[in-house]
């Protein structure tokens, strides 16, 4: 198959110097591409900033901004059988990108406006078609209930939920405890390293592409 997967955080700029973003590290999408490709895939990554290794024999296209990275995965759409959002796409960008660093003065509070990013997987949901995709639910609770939510709303055929707050699971660790839904089913895992996570999914996708 041709999968194309996204990894890592997004980051929105402030000013020169500064940005809002998140704490994914980038280790779960990238255990997915090199899972992949081992496997024997066509991988494209798309990554956000990550202080990661490119994986062996994936193609890798960098981006900062979820605008970027919903562009890039639009030019690489049309060739993939399966899509897989391992990104943790930031929700929310300054309204207003300053192009000087932005000083301090003498006022001890700042507001700032902030306007919603493009969702990537709504935004490409019409173009579909018969590909696969696979979103990732972080969440710090009522997970179930969200994860099933947002494999509706997001047109998803799977979506790997987690509860970010769970020891040994989410951002930044080895490990990930998740749990798969699909339309009828659920499936939970036990805590494993994030390579073994990547091989569940990719079972569970390579049993959707035949059937
Ligand atoms: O809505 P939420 O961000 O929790 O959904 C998570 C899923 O949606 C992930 O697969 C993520 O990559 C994707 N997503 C997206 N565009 C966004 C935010 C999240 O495609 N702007």
């Amino acid at each position: 198959m041709k999968i194309l997967i996204t990894a890592g955080p997004t980051r929105e700029p402030l000013d020169p110097v500064r940005y809002l973003s998140n704490r994914s590290s980038g280790k779960m999408g990238y255990a997915l591409a090199a899972a992949a490709a081992a496997r024997g895939h066509s991988v494209t990554l798309v990554s956000g900033p990550v202080a990661l290794p490119p994986p062996k024999d994936v193609q890798v296209v960098r981006v900062v901004t979820a605008v970027d990275m919903l562009a890039a995965v639009k030019l690489h759409l049309a060739t993939c059988d399966a899509l897989i959002m391992a990104a943790a796409v930031a929700d929310w960008r300054p309204v207003r990108v300053a192009k000087r660093k932005m000083k301090k003065g003498s006022e001890q509070r700042m507001l700032l406006e902030l306007k919603r990013t493009p969702d990537i997987l709504k935004t490409i949901a019409p173009l579909k078609g018969k590909k696969l995709f696979i979103g990732f639910a972080a969440e710090t609770h009522n997970v179930r209930a969200e994860a099933k939510r947002k494999l509706r709303e997001k047109r998803l055929d799977l979506i790997v939920a987690n509860d970010v707050t769970a020891p040994g699971a989410g951002f930044e660790v080895e490990t990930n405890r998740v749990t798969i839904f699909d339309a009828h089913s659920e499936e939970q895992l036990p805590l494993m390293p994030k390579r073994e996570v990547a091989e569940h999914i990719l079972d569970r996708l390579e049993a959707k592409c035949e059937a």
